[in-house]
């Protein structure tokens, strides 16, 4: 389990400007094997706060604790890593060999991990995100989605605990961003890894167990994605917005309609507005 306790993190101030900070005081714990969305417009914090759960930045006040280590304590930061992976946006700036397998080998031969190991743990990565039929090819000729499922692959072979995504389906076309997603959802199912996915696509996060909503270094909402979503004007309030559906929904009911906001997924949205246009008739 990942847990913040009133964490605040400044970034060093450029000369003549007081610093801000970018976290404020952020009180959170991430339950083992849960899949949380984390949602905020640009400068929140999102980022800030993703690179405190594997101790790359270190708390200016407050602390984080991964499983109950101390992320300041020296002596676990390598164990702190292994526990918990991060992919990045982009996929070209987390591919380090010329060969895919070579490529997800490399975490786990740096840990020292067995030859004989590494071979099990590459197969079973590849295989966990569907790239098993990809082992010898050259990573540079696989398209965004290919290239991100192997970033999650050489995650996946360090046999992480937590992965956490910092927007990393942002640079991915549609289909490429739905492949993605689902590797994600395989492995939080399938293999109880935790999942945190910092997303800005609205309709990532409605099959979450959880979404956190940041605004200026805070957490300001905290739910399951139907309660979040319903709120509608308070995510506009801070320059988001719900789902596609949702926002379908809240624009039909100002026109005059009586619709349930919770109904997110694209599913419960028809059959929504089906039973209301059933009742007009
Ligand atoms: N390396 C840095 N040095 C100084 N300030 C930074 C640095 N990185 C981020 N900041 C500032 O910290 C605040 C939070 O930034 P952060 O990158 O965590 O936001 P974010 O929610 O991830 O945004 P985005 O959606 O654009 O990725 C912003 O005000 C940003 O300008
Ligand atoms: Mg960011």
């Amino acid at each position: 389990m990942i847990e913040t306790k009133q964490l605040i993190f400044t970034y060093p101030a450029e000369e003549g400007r007081e610093p801000s900070p970018a976290l404020r005081g952020v009180d959170l714990q991430i339950e083992k094997g849960s899949f949380v969305v984390v949602l905020g417009h640009n400068g929140s914090g999102k980022s800030t706060l993703a690179k405190h759960f594997n101790a790359v930045l270190l708390p200016s006040g407050g602390a984080v604790y991964v499983d109950g280590m101390d992320t300041r304590d020296e002596l676990v930061t390598l164990e702190i890593r292994r526990r918990v992976g991060m992919v990045f946006q982009n996929p070209d700036n987390q591919i380090v060999a010329n060969v895919v397998e070579e490529d997800v080998a490399f975490a786990p031969e740096n840990l020292g991990v067995p030859t004989a190991e590494i071979r099990r743990r590459v197969d079973d990565a590849l295989a966990a995100v569907g790239m098993g039929e990809f082992p010898t090819h050259a990573p540079h000729l696989l398209s965004g989605g290919q290239k991100q499922r192997i970033a999650i692959a050489g995650v996946i072979a360090m046999e992480p605990e937590t992965i956490v995504l910092d927007e990393a389906t942002a640079m991915l076309d549609p289909v490429g961003r739905r492949d993605v997603l689902a590797a994600v959802h395989k492995l939080n199912q399938e293999r109880g890894i935790t999942v945190v996915l910092i997303t800005h696509h609205m309709a990532e996060a409605v099959d979450a167990d959880r979404v956190v909503v940041m605004n200026r270094g805070e957490i300001v909402m905290d739910g399951a994605p139907a309660e979040i979503f319903s709120r509608v004007e308070e995510l506009h309030a801070l320059g988001l917005c719900s789902p596609d559906t949702v926002e379908l929904l809240y624009g039909l009911n100002r026109g005059g309609m009586d619709l349930p906001l919770t109904a997110i997924s694209v599913e419960d949205c028809a059959d929504a507005i089906a039973v209301a246009l059933g009742k007009m008739e």
